[in-house]
């Protein structure tokens, strides 16, 4: 492969109906590991530097295309698609944006996530091996291929690739079947896809078809053949759940190369971009939404679910909390079971360790925040900040009815319900006084 980055655009396709999903949702926006399908794969052409990407929709994917534009801005292209006549169709589609361009050409399928940038490369680095090779597909060996397509191969060189709706029987027996990835030099795409027909069964302009064009041609078309699993196509809810399967076993092993420890591998499910460092601990069902980064030597006890969360140093979480977006776990912070947290920080060493709620809020400290305690920080129309100083005390089942600001070292009585600011170092109270009658009950069992 050549030193240099190589000159490469990638064509996403992502216009498919996706019926087989049987959902509103166009099938490339289903997720895998927290991401659309389809961000997965323009994740990697931009990984794989490509000049320029562009992705391909069809006219009422409105929301795919602000999607696109919202994560990468003007980065990818985003092309429509008028009519869903099949994949070579849907490559055509790219023409305005890529017309006159003489690199390779790498065409990707938006519903096949897992692929990795490296294979992106090597299809490039096939055409760029020799001046003949003008196409070069992706194959996978398969036991049971189904639906997809059999790539026809003769002497190492592709002849042909014949969908499994045209196939003949021998063909159907055919185990090497196409990705959907396919490398073509930018000077022949368009001239050839040009001379796609649609006299096939499922009476589509089949992309696959340019194989045997450009061999009429004269041209070689090359092959390259990687791990099925990289190369699955996802089309139904069941291939959806193995793909996601796939990727977090990948996320799973990288986790344990990485140092951390997971002692019940399978019950655990990270985001593609959950950060972990050395010697973090995870327990049993543990799941991570995007944006988690975990320090070194947290401890994540059973049954957490974690998003948008950083958790510092000698953190340790659970069983049972439930962490969510914009909260900050200080170096030694504690945060124990049924405890939710919402957008708020708790600095080193504070504790917030049985059936509580604090959401909006910053713990100053080595603070305690005592069972049952609630940040009441919404009043019906709007949110507010509670803020709790450093080595405070919060009694158990306390309600702070936010805004309120508790000062560094104040005590705050069990059962409170505060309303107004408390004051460095004072002890607040805010609830009925006690009363006891004596033999009251007693004298009532009497009568
Ligand atoms: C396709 C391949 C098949 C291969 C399989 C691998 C063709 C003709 N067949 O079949 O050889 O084994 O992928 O997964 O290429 N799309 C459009 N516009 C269209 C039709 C499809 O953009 O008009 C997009 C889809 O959104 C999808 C991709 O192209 O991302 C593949 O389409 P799909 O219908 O899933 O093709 P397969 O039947 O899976
Ligand atoms: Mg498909």
């Amino acid at each position: 492969m050549k030193k240099e980055a190589q000159k490469l655009v990638c064509i996403i396709l992502a216009a498919g109906k996706g019926t087989r999903m049987r959902s509103s949702l166009p099938k490339v926006m289903h997720k895998i590991t927290g991401k659309p399908m389809l961000m997965h794969v323009v994740d990697t052409a931009l990984a794989a530097h490509a000049e320029k990407v562009v992705v391909v929709t069809a006219p009422d994917m409105e929301s795919v295309r602000g999607e696109v534009k919202n994560r990468y801005g003007d980065t990818v292209h985003n092309v429509v698609q008028q009519k869903q006549l099949g994949t070579g169709d849907a490559v055509k589609a790219a023409q305005s944006v890529l017309e006159g361009y003489k690199g390779n050409v790498i065409i990707l399928y938006g519903d096949t996530p897992l692929i990795a940038k490296e294979t992106v490369l090597s299809m490039s680095a096939i055409l760029d091996a020799s001046p003949d090779t003008a196409v070069a597909v992706l194959g996978m060996e398969i036991s049971e291929p189904n639906a997809y397509g059999r790539l026809v191969v003769k002497h190492g060189s592709v002849e042909r690739i014949v969908e499994v709706k045209d196939a003949t029987e021998e063909e159907k027996h055919i185990r090497l079947c196409n990705s959907g990835v396919m490398a073509v030099k930018g000077s022949v795409l368009f001239p050839l896809l040009a001379r796609l027909n649609n006299k096939n069964a499922g009476g589509e302009f089949y992309l696959t078809d340019l194989v045997k064009l450009a061999r009429d041609d004269g041209h070689a078309c090359g092959l390259a053949t990687a791990d099925p699993q990289e190369l699955m196509g996802v089309n139904s809810r069941v291939e959806q759940a193995l793909a996601e399967s796939i990727a977090q076993e990948t996320l799973r092993r990288k986790a344990m190369e990485q140092g951390a420890t997971l002692i019940d591998l399978a019950s655990v499910y990270f985001a593609h971009d959950t950060k972990l460092g050395k010697d973090v601990i995870i327990h049993p069902h543990v799941v991570f939404g995007e944006k988690v980064e975990v320090r070194d030597n947290v401890e994540i006890r059973a049954f957490c679910h974690i998003d948008g969360a950083i958790l510092h140093e000698h953190a340790i979480i659970g069983p049972f909390a439930r962490i969510r977006p914009g909260s900050d776990i200080g170096e030694s912070a504690h945060v124990g079971n049924f405890v939710e947290l919402k957008n708020t920080k708790l600095e080193k060493g504070a504790k917030v360790n049985h059936l509580s709620y604090v959401g909006d809020a910053h713990v100053g400290e080595k603070t305690n925040i005592g069972a049952g305690t609630i940040t009441c920080n919404y009043d019906g129309v709007n949110k507010y900040k509670t803020e709790i100083g450093a080595h405070a005390f919060i009694g158990s089942n306390t309600a702070l009815v936010a805004p309120v600001k508790i000062g560094d070292g104040a005590i705050i009585g069990a059962g409170s319900v505060i309303t107004r600011d408390v004051a460095q170092d004072a002890l607040a109270i805010a609830r009925a006084g006690q009363q006891e009658k004596t033999d009251w009950a007693k004298n009532k069992r009497k009568k």
